[in-house]
């Protein structure tokens, strides 16, 4: 589906895309992301030479380190201005597209893999099926998925309510509530001489809603997993909800 003018006004496809978004996500932590990919590939016993796709990939952390262990890695986000970013590091063996998640791959590869809370942006559910058939369809007879996702209840539970983030010279007003089942994030700063209002709107998806999405897309949930060291998930204490499946 590509971007087309409609798109563009969903929360998901202007703010992922905006310079300001990637000032503010600066320090992420690349290493503990390391960490996660190196336990996530030895989990699932991928071959030296498997073929990944890194589905909402941002600016390309994940890809970049999964190609400089070897794999043959392709990158798809939907925002223009982070693939044109990731291009940058792209080899023979890692490539960056702009892509929506809701569509099948015509290739086929052996782990799809979507990470840091890439899901439950839509506002309908049948694109949450839509995208977990599409992940499920672009996966080869062999090939496994990963969703890594919050764990809702333990950030409802640790949501900061205010809070002001300065990076870069910018201070940014962050607001955190949750309304209609989604956990709101509202992002306020002046930049550039403008003042500047974003929201990120995640739905509240527990592991039964995902299961139930996967039992109605014809999935089948190997493991759950709730931090990055792939360690057991409890409800209420892990960190993340780390969901495997083919
Ligand atoms: C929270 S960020 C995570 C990025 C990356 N996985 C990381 O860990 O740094 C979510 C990403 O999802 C992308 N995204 C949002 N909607 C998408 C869609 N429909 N198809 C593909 N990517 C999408 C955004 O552009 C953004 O890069």
């Amino acid at each position: 589906m590509p971007a087309n003018e409609n798109q563009k006004e969903k929360w998901y496809a202007s703010w992922f895309d905006t310079p300001y978004y990637h000032i503010l996500y600066k320090d992420r932590d690349y290493t503990e992301a390391q960490h996660f990919m190196d336990n996530l590939t030895q989990y699932l016993n991928l071959p030296d030479d498997a073929k990944i796709l890194d589905l909402a990939c941002g600016k390309g952390r994940h890809s970049i380190y999964l190609n400089s262990l070897g794999y043959n890695v392709t990158g798809a986000d939907l925002s223009e201005n982070s693939i044109a970013i990731a291009s940058k590091f792209a080899n023979e063996k890692l490539h960056f597209k702009v892509h929506d998640m809701r569509e099948t791959c015509e290739e086929k590869y052996d782990a799809i893999f979507n990470l840091f809370t890439s899901f439950g942006y839509f506002e309908s559910d049948d694109d949450n099926l839509t995208t977990l058939k599409a992940i499920h369809n672009s996966l080869n007879e062999t090939g496994f998925a990963c969703i890594d996702f919050m764990n809702v209840d333990y950030v409802i539970e640790n949501l900061v309510p205010e809070e002001i983030k300065t990076v870069d010279g910018i201070d940014f007003h962050i607001k955190r509530y949750v309304k209609d089942n989604h956990i709101f994030k509202e992002i306020d700063f002046e930049a550039d001489g403008e003042k500047h209002h974003y929201t990120e709107k995640v739905q509240a998806l527990r592991l039964e809603d995902f299961e139930k999405m996967m039992e109605d897309a014809g999935i089948y949930l190997l493991d759950v997993f709730g931090n990055y060291k792939l360690q057991k998930f409890f409800k209420s204490q892990s960190e993340r909800l780390i969901m495997i499946f083919k």
